[in-house]
């Protein structure tokens, strides 16, 4: 475990693409990790509608096969080079999590709840968010890299078949995570006075 503070965590997350297996926690501690983080993110009237699946080995490189082959009939032939060097980068890593809405949980309610029923869509996305932010900052505490990566709706079919997910499991968004090989440059940020205004008294 690292000894970083909160604020340190949350400056030094950044989206890491070049991954390895150089990780000093095991399995189990990376899975009741991804658990931690994910359960105690909030989420609207405690709904709990987050989910993820977590993949590891030949299910991790059998993911990015997925993109490959979907992406193949998709992205123009003279930019598939980079698209297989960026596909392969995630592939070093160890793993890929796997970030999903539960429709069905949201569904419900939006019955028992009829006067909010037309948030609870758009707060599934807000806690689909806290929870990834959770787990990619709980992932940095423990020295690990991810990025976050948006290849649905275009492989929801194929990943749901693969790994047998219930239809109202929404995918979001896949974390590829390991070590870190290489961090990014520093990124320029806008003026501090743009971002929040404050009222005092
Ligand atoms: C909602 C959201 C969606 C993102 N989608 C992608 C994505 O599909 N692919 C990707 O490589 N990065 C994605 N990113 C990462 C951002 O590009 C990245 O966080 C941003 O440029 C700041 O860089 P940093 O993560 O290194 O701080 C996403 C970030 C957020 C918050």
């Amino acid at each position: 475990m690292s000894n970083l503070s909160f604020n340190e965590v949350i400056k030094r997350r950044r989206s890491i693409y070049s991954l390895n297996h150089n990780v000093a926690l095991s399995k189990k501690e990376i899975n009741e990790l991804v658990n931690f983080a994910m359960k105690h993110s909030p989420s609207a009237f405690h709904s709990q509608t987050s989910r993820a699946i977590i993949l590891y080995d030949h299910h991790h490189l059998q993911l990015w096969d997925i993109v490959e082959d979907t992406l193949r009939s998709i992205v123009p032939p003279e930019n598939f080079a980079s698209t297989i060097s960026k596909l392969d980068s995630f592939r070093k890593g160890i793993g890929t999590i796997l970030f999903f809405e539960n429709d069905d949980v949201i569904k419900s309610f939006e019955k028992s709840y009829p006067s909010y029923a037309e948030n609870f869509s758009g707060w599934a996305e807000q806690s689909t968010g806290i929870a990834q932010f959770a787990v990619w900052c709980s992932l940095t505490h423990e020295n690990m890299g991810a990025s976050l990566q948006h290849y649905n709706p275009i492989i929801d079919s194929k990943v749901k078949e693969e790994w047998n997910i219930p239809t109202y499991w929404i995918l979001k968004a896949q974390m590829p995570f390991g070590g870190v090989e290489s961090r990014p440059n520093e990124k320029d940020f806008i003026p501090d006075e743009l971002r929040i205004k404050v009222f005092i008294n």
